[in-house]
């Protein structure tokens, strides 16, 4: 185990945010977890864990130990004609292994494609786009308790999976480190291609061709159209949750606002954020090194070497703009640290 002292997380977050890290170290396996983990045991230092770091901001140093993911592997668990179950380890990186799939002729995840962060992360917000969530292809997951170093394996009902919602969030927050992801893939899929511009592609670029092939690269493309790759513009894609509202705020808001875009969700009606958050003016807003996506209002950006703490007040600003106007509280979907 080798332990760095102040190491710079610039390279290990997409908003490229360059805070350090009091201590850092990188795991491959699940023994050299269980080595930083008892190495811990008496000096109860706090520690997180960094996948892609597709999803945090980081707003100052890091104290205790920062531990990078890169546990590795795919493993067929078992198949029949119609089904496979795969094992991914959980520092694989996410798109990667929704390539495996589509190259494999798997389906279940082509939807999903290009979302940054790792597969460890997956069942922690429940990763959702274009009509599919994780939870509609997950088995199991396998976690260590960062305590007890017991291992314990997940399955469906107990991820108590939501919209960008999972056990790993509420109860068991910070509790577990998760070591391995299995997901059941169909051989013959029934795809999903209702959901936004998915059809028009394919219609318009591949011949009305539906394949896992073709939904992913549709997939593809239009995420490339609408989000900034955070190689080229730091940025965590959605930073705020879609909020759910109740019916009676929803016919008050719809009385005023008749194009209010809308869908109905499990206990009560979502609205796109960036619908809100474009109504209040934000679209393209640019100040300093920071601002609001010209293209997709849900993104804050990182233009250049900003601070966390200026993304922060960013949203922190429309949060009460959105309140303001419309009575809705967003709630950020970004961690901050
Ligand atoms: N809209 C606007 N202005 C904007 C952005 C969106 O008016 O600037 C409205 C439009 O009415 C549009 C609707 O919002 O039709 C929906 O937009 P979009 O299809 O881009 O999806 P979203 O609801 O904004 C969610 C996820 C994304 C995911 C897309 C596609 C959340 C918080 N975000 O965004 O996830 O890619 O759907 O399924 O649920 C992510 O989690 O990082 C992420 C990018």
């Amino acid at each position: 185990m080798q332990l760095l002292h102040n190491v710079n997380l610039k390279e290990y977050n997409t908003f490229h945010i360059s805070e350090n890290a009091s201590f850092f170290t990188t795991i491959h396996s699940a023994t050299e977890l269980i080595e930083i983990l008892s190495y811990n045991e008496s000096k109860r230092s706090r520690i997180q864990f960094i996948g892609g770091g597709s999803n945090i901001l980081l707003t100052k140093t890091l104290e205790g130990i920062t531990v990078l993911n890169k546990l590795k592997g795919i493993q067929l668990l078992s198949e029949n004609e119609d089904t496979a179950i795969v094992q991914f380890m959980s520092g694989e990186s996410w798109h990667e292994c929704v390539m495996w799939c589509v190259s494999n002729g798997l389906g279940g995840v082509e939807n999903l494609s290009l979302i940054p962060g790792t597969i460890g992360a997956a069942p922690i917000q429940n990763i959702g786009a274009y009509g599919v969530e994780l939870k509609d292809v997950f088995v199991s997951c396998e976690a260590i308790h960062l305590v007890s170093q017991e291992r314990k394996t997940f399955s469906l009902e107990e991820c108590q999976f939501g919209y960008r919602e999972s056990i790993f969030k509420t109860k068991e927050k910070g509790n577990y480190f998760i070591l391995s992801v299995t997901l059941c893939l169909q051989k013959k899929p029934t795809f999903k291609i209702e959901y936004g511009d998915i059809k028009h592609i394919l219609a318009t670029k591949f011949n009305n061709h539906v394949s896992i092939e073709s939904i992913s690269k549709a997939v593809i493309e239009i995420r490339s159209s609408k989000l900034p790759d955070p190689k080229v513009i730091g940025n965590a894609g959605s930073f705020f949750k879609n909020p759910v509202i109740t019916k009676q705020l929803f016919d008050t808001l719809l009385s005023q606002y008749p194009q209010l875009p809308n869908y109905p969700a499990e206990n009560g009606i979502k609205i796109p954020a960036g619908w809100l958050i474009e109504q209040c003016g934000w679209k393209g807003y640019k100040v300093d090194k920071i601002g609001v996506h010209e293209r997709q209002a849900l993104v804050l950006v990182n233009f250049s070497d900003a601070e966390g703490s200026a993304i922060y007040q960013l949203s922190e600003q429309i949060i009460i703009s959105v309140q303001q106007r419309f009575n809705i509280t967003l709630e950020r979907e970004v961690n901050i640290w």
